[in-house]
């Protein structure tokens, strides 16, 4: 029915205004004068990065998005995969990296969290939005795996639901100090309307 779209559509609007804000104010928080944006799709954030004054390197493995993006400038877009990442294909450090919505493998995020510190100048932050797992974690088991794909926190640009993998907030903040990174702050962005976490940030920076 259509007040179910309506409704729907609403509620995802908000979900995007509230995530959205979200980001952009905890990257800012950190005042990154460079800032690697990795699974950037469109482009939007890195272009709101870029309006502050930020230089940003945007990175997607989908041709067609980073089309978009360059076409919208604001950002240095190039297409690369996490794969490429972690083979050590990007040698210009920044003082930020941030993926939105943007980790969802296994062996792909280990890889790219294996070479994190090298994408980061000294004491660079590293910023995750993903799906908050208490949320996310629907009626299975609340253990990491992969799960079947959802479009629940996904932008239609994204094609099929692909399968994605499922992490406790446990195994999120263990990444972290296995990968020489000390997690600074966690946040959960409140959905409006549900007063449930539409997402959780991780931001971290690299240890001394
Ligand atoms: C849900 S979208 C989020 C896009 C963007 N960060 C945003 O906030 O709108 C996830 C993005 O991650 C990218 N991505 C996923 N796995 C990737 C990989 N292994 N290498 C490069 N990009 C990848 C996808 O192409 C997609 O654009």
């Amino acid at each position: 029915m259509p007040w179910i779209a309506a409704v729907r559509e609403r509620q995802i609007e908000s979900r995007r205004l509230v995530t959205d804000r979200a980001i952009v104010e905890a990257t800012l928080g950190r005042s990154p004068r460079s800032v690697l944006d990795l699974g950037c799709g469109e482009g939007w954030l890195a272009r709101a990065l870029a309006a502050t004054g930020i230089a940003v390197i945007g990175i997607d493995a989908i041709p067609a998005l980073i089309e978009q993006a360059r076409r919208a400038g604001g950002g240095d877009f190039r297409v690369m995969s996490y794969e490429d990442v972690a083979a050590g294909r990007l040698s210009e450090p920044v003082d930020a990296v941030v993926c939105n919505f943007a980790l969802l493998g296994n062996e792909s995020v280990a890889g790219l969290f294996g070479v994190i510190r090298s994408l980061l100048n000294p004491h660079g932050s590293l910023l995750i939005q993903t799906l908050h797992p208490a949320i996310a974690c629907g009626d299975h088991p609340y253990q990491d795996g992969w799960r079947k794909g959802s479009w629940a926190g996904f932008n239609a640009d994204f094609g099929d639901p692909a399968p994605w993998y499922f992490r406790t907030l446990e195994s999120w903040i263990k990444l972290f100090p296995e990968h020489g990174l000390r997690l600074l702050e966690m946040r959960e962005p409140l959905h409006p309307q549900t007063q449930k976490p539409a997402s959780v940030i991780f931001i971290a920076q690299v240890a001394d």
